[in-house]
């Protein structure tokens, strides 16, 4: 699926993603700054912190209990705020666009 991230910056990366890799893997792999994932996407160490574009909330779904809790303690929570590694790439999200915060922690 093609995913458009767009840094604080508001500089904006559209690359294409393989289904099934997480909106964090697709991009740790395309080296996008604004995205750590330093657990590997275990969720628990919330430096994948992304917001998700409003036309989208509905089809990305809402994040788990864990998840929520994570969130919580990122710098800058939003509505739509949602943890890139708990997001799994598949047709039905093609053309996402999501946000990326000015910091992970
Ligand atoms: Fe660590 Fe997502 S990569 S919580």
């Amino acid at each position: 699926a093609t995913i458009t991230y767009i840094e604080h910056s508001g500089e904006t990366h559209k690359i294409h993603v393989e289904n099934g890799k997480t909106l964090m893997q697709g991009a740790v792999d395309n080296l996008i700054e604004g995205i750590l994932g330093d657990c590997g996407g275990c969720c628990n160490c919330a430096t994948c912190h992304v917001m998700v574009d409003d036309a989208w909330v509905s089809k990305t779904g809402s994040p788990s209990e864990q998840e929520s809790e994570l969130l919580d303690a990122v710098p800058e929570p939003t509505e739509t705020s949602r943890l890139g590694c708990q997001i799994i790439v598949s047709d039905d999200l093609d053309g996402l666009i999501v946000r990326l915060p000015e910091e992970q922690f």
